[in-house]
């Protein structure tokens, strides 16, 4: 299987939109090893959109812009492949990129060719100007069996913004992560309604094909192609923290050459990354009634494990109340949990119930044991 767990790794759009190049490219894959990134896991080095030319060349073939890319694609390819990652581009189903490029509607089966024969790995595969006549899925149908046809293992990553209810059919095509929501921008107000329209769905997500909530914005404060404002530290520890318990696929939006210490530490933590790629990919489910804006998640992980989070999306603070009895674990029975919260190493052992403090725009996420008490 291509992809047992979310897929990790780093995509140009978020920071860079359409200033890309070779450079760009050859410096961050450097940086993914030399700050330790690619230890934790992160692998895939994706240029997103607007690194073609306007035309396709007298071939029919798409064509890199000699001025991103000075020196060709392959040698590119070949460069991220000798720091031991891998190599991801994009293209779209419909007529044009999104920005306008030229896109693979109709040249579906050249294209995946021409990006096997660039050595790629990954292939994004986005849904502007898709013709109206033609399905959506047949699009995904066509391009999963082309990529399959070059004969090269591609991860096939699809991006039709949750259109025609994704999650029913696209694993179906082949595809191996899916986006199930329009574009992220750097807020904590996206991030949250990202993820609240996508828990009642993550039982669709699962080893194979996992449900892409879009490419994190940790580390950009406000910064880049896709800033909103900005977050500040304790707001990216919530994004990345929910990430990591809907089993998103991890794919970083910073520019990783110039991280802060903070950022370097939240995207490397070890323990966040673990629940990420727990190996049967479950999905979390929300405990307790819906109080707005704040949220707790509890879920199963391998080898008799869980993990417990609970985020504070308001202004203010609060004191959140869990009650083991909507976990599942009734206090006659003896049971109870050991917790211990990945971010302070608090631990803690509760029965019954007990309360979460949380500040403003924090969370708080814990290691979970059932125990005997
Ligand atoms: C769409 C996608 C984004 C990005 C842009 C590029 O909006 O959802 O992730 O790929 O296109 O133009």
């Amino acid at each position: 299987m291509l992809v047992q767990k979310p897929p990790m790794g780093w995509n140009s759009w978020n920071t860079f939109g359409e200033n890309i190049s070779e450079k760009l490219l050859m410096e961050t894959a450097d940086a993914i090893v030399s700050t330790g990134l690619k230890d934790c896991g992160y692998e895939y080095v994706v240029i997103d959109d607007c690194w073609s030319l306007r035309e396709r060349d007298k071939n029919g073939r798409l064509a890199a812009d000699p001025e991103k890319f000075p020196h060709g694609i392959e040698y590119l390819s070949d460069y991220i492949h000798s720091k031991g990652l891998k190599f991801g581009m994009y293209s779209c189903a419909g007529t044009k990129t999104c920005a306008g490029y030229p896109s693979s509607f109709d040249h579906e089966f050249v294209d995946a060719q021409t990006f096997a024969d660039f050595g790629v790995d990954f292939l994004k595969y986005d849904f502007c100007y898709k013709p109206s006549y033609v399905s959506g899925p047949l699009l995904y149908h066509r391009m999963g069996i082309a990529l399959k046809a070059t004969g090269r293992d591609i991860l096939f990553s699809a991006c039709n913004w949750g259109s025609d209810n994704v999650w029913q059919w696209i694993r179906s095509t082949g595809a191996h992560m899916y986006r199930s929501t329009g574009d992220i921008n750097d807020s904590l107000n996206s991030f949250r309604d990202i993820a609240m329209s996508q828990l009642p769905m993550l039982g669709y997500s699962a080893p194979g094909c996992f449900n892409d909530t879009d490419m994190l914005i940790c580390g950009m404060y406000g910064k880049g192609n896709v800033a909103f404002g900005g977050c500040n530290d304790e707001e990216y520890k919530m994004h990345f923290a929910l990430w990591c318990m809907m089993a998103s696929p991890l794919m970083i939006g910073c520019d990783v050459r110039n991280m802060t210490k903070e950022t370097l530490e939240l995207l490397t933590n070890k323990e966040l990354i673990k629940l990420n790629q727990d190996a049967e990919a479950r999905p979390p489910f929300p405990v307790g009634g819906n109080i707005s804006n704040e949220l707790v998640l509890f879920r199963h992980l391998e080898n008799n494990e869980y993990a417990l989070a609970a985020f504070n999306f308001n202004d203010a603070a609060c004191r959140r109340c869990v009650e083991l009895y909507d976990i599942g674990i009734s206090n006659h029975t003896g049971y109870g949990l050991e917790l211990n919260e990945i971010f302070t190493n608090e631990n803690l052992m509760v029965r019954e119930n007990f309360f979460v403090s949380l500040k403003p725009h924090t969370c708080k996420v814990y290691k979970a044991k059932v125990v005997k008490l």
